[in-house]
């Protein structure tokens, strides 16, 4: 049995109490979903900044109303640390794992408004790291990012070896792991980052000037738009889907001490060129009987971008038996559909 498999089992037959920051966001509600899934007991902390009550209805749709009651959300922003110290506690006991998430993303974003990224992202995580340790909350994983790898061209990428910051929200994720590694250094309290490396999904928000590429251009093809690649199409990523970033998320919580404290790098493995993206998406679509005629416009690149990413998944691998369940088209398969519902009834 695949560990992931054994770890499930294992978690419906003995629940645990967690906290997800950031539940209404995209990768939060994908975590929420699973983890009432396995009858596990959730709290969730958002401010809405970039998640959506729809992903909660959603998730509500997707569980029974009994895996629904063991839901408790609370509205608050990180940047509280009374709503942190509120949020880590489910009766007076500590949660026995903390998923956090919240956090402003996007490099433009960060680039537009620093100073907002810089409170939620660095302030907020600060403030969560300490509800935790004095809670006593025991296992803390937290969302990393591959932007840390920064200006270092080696691929594929391994985790002890990163560059400079390349945006002002590559710089809250460096500063993200250097507090995780002082906070166990000096209070002994260990919490484990997941670099992600451009997850997609269901419920990633397709709409603004700030979403990912997957769902915007999921979006573009699905309204007849033009869709644009920025720069020559031959800037390449290592795209997760959402199910992988779940699976390494659950592993990490529930993995052993020695595996505590860490940094790990959650992807495939792989590196698709967004040349390759676009031809993914349209046969994607075609899959379900939608054709998408026009060819993409190409224009600049964008600024603080990085030119390839790929990453080495081994130490993932090796200490936590994480073994990605999607390849790249899999997922753009199995995402496809929630896209083409949403822009049908335009939910939100
Ligand atoms: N999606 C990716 O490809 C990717 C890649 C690398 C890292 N990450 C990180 O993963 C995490 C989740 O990202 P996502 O893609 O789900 O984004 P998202 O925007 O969908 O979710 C983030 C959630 O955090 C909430 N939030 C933001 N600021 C908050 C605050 N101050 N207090 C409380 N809640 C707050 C938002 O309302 C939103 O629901 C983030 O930390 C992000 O930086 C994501």
């Amino acid at each position: 049995m695949a560990p992931f498999d054994t770890l499930q089992s294992q978690l419906k037959a003995a629940p645990r109490t967690w906290l997800i920051t950031g539940v209404a966001g995209f990768i939060g509600s994908n975590l929420l979903e699973t983890l009432l899934k396995l009858e596990q007991h959730v709290v969730g902390l958002d401010n809405f900044a970039t998640g959506f009550q729809a992903n909660l209805d959603e998730v509500q749709s997707l569980v029974s109303p009994e895996q629904w009651a063991r839901f408790h959300f609370i509205e608050g922003d990180i940047g509280s640390l009374a709503a942190c110290r509120e949020a880590v506690l489910i009766d007076g006991e500590p949660v026995d794992h903390v998923l956090h998430q919240a956090a402003l993303g996007s490099v433009p974003r960060s680039i537009a408004d620093p100073v907002a990224t810089n409170a939620a992202n660095i302030s907020g995580h600060l403030n969560m790291l300490v509800a935790a340790k004095d809670a006593g909350v025991k296992r803390f994983v937290y969302a990393a990012s591959s932007s840390t790898y920064g200006d270092h061209t080696a691929l594929p990428k391994l985790e002890d070896r990163i560059g400079k910051p390349l945006s002002p929200y590559a710089v809250t994720k460096v500063v993200n792991e250097m507090y995780a590694d002082v906070f166990a250094g000096t209070y002994g309290f260990k919490a484990t980052g997941l670099r992600y490396f451009n997850v997609f999904g269901k419920r990633q928000d397709p709409n603004g000037a700030y979403a990912a590429v997957i769902p915007t251009w999921a979006g573009a093809m699905l309204t007849d738009e033009t869709l644009f690649i920025n720069g020559d199409g031959e800037t390449s990523r290592d795209f997760c889907y959402i199910a992988n970033a779940v699976q390494a998320n659950l592993l990490a919580a529930t993995a052993d001490d020695e595996a505590q404290g860490e940094i790990y790098n959650v992807a495939v493995g792989g590196r698709t060129t967004l040349n390759q993206l676009f031809d993914y998406l349209r046969r994607a679509l075609a899959e379900q009987d939608v054709d998408y005629a026009k060819t993409p416009t190409y224009r600049d690149f964008r600024s603080g971008d990085v030119r390839h990413s790929q990453a080495d998944i081994g130490k993932a691998q090796r200490l936590l038996g994480y073994e990605p369940s999607h390849a790249v088209v899999e997922g753009i398969s199995e995402a496809m559909p929630w896209y083409i519902d949403y822009f049908r009834q335009q939910k939100r």
